[in-house]
């Protein structure tokens, strides 16, 4: 019998239009084995900045359940961003943050990849031990290996043409998605 699809959605942490992540995000779909199927989670971008007060006065807002709806329902979550200043992108720790004060957490248990990119040697290597860190505290279960730091972007994305033109880095993205479906299958299950 054939093996149930695994719905995975991707978070870009970059919102800028010709983000080498978003690039690669939108490779993922063509590079995940059978059986997995990655689609873009509902946007961030829209979200208010975090603010106690907003949440008890007029409650969450509509994107913030939108998006936690999408990650529980999703069967793995892949972060593919953008390093600033050494961290997560403001805007994306803004939209964890959101997320995070929801009962019913929805990256409790959820297994997570870490993809970056940068035009930088190192390839985003710092941020992603932030958002491992994070992950963490909101007891996500994040794939160990193999990591995706690509670096010196600018020489292996197209960002005029919007491909990954390295091939080494497409059969490593390829060889990450078929580690993430197992460690889904050993760790996951949907809420
Ligand atoms: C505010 C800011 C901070 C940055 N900090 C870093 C950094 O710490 N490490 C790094 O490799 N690149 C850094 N960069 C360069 C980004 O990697 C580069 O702009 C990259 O293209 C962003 O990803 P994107 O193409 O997906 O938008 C920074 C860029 C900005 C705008």
């Amino acid at each position: 019998m054939a093996e149930p699809t695994l719905n995975v959605v991707s978070i870009c942490g970059s919102l800028r239009k010709g983000s080498y992540n978003r690039i690669v995000m939108s490779a993922l779909p063509g590079l995940a084995s059978e059986g997995m199927q990655i689609r873009e989670a509902p946007p961030y971008s829209e979200f208010p900045l975090y603010n106690a007060d907003i949440q008890n006065s007029t409650g969450f807002p509509a994107p913030v359940n939108t998006l936690a709806d999408a990650v529980r329902a999703a069967d793995g979550v892949i972060f593919v961003t953008a390093e600033y200043n050494f961290g997560i992108p403001g805007p994306l720790k803004n939209a964890i943050d959101w997320v995070s004060r929801l009962k019913d957490q929805p990256f409790v248990g959820k297994p997570i990849a870490l993809q970056s990119a940068s035009p930088g040697p190192v390839g985003g290597a710092r941020v992603q031990y932030d958002l491992r860190r994070t992950m963490v505290f909101l007891d996500a279960l994040t794939l160990n290996k193999p990591e995706i730091f690509i670096g010196n972007c600018a020489t292996r994305i197209d960002d005029k043409t919007g491909e990954i033109k390295d091939a080494q880095t497409k059969d490593l993205i390829k060889q990450q998605l078929a580690a993430f479906a197992k460690f889904i299958a050993a760790h996951g299950g949907r809420r």
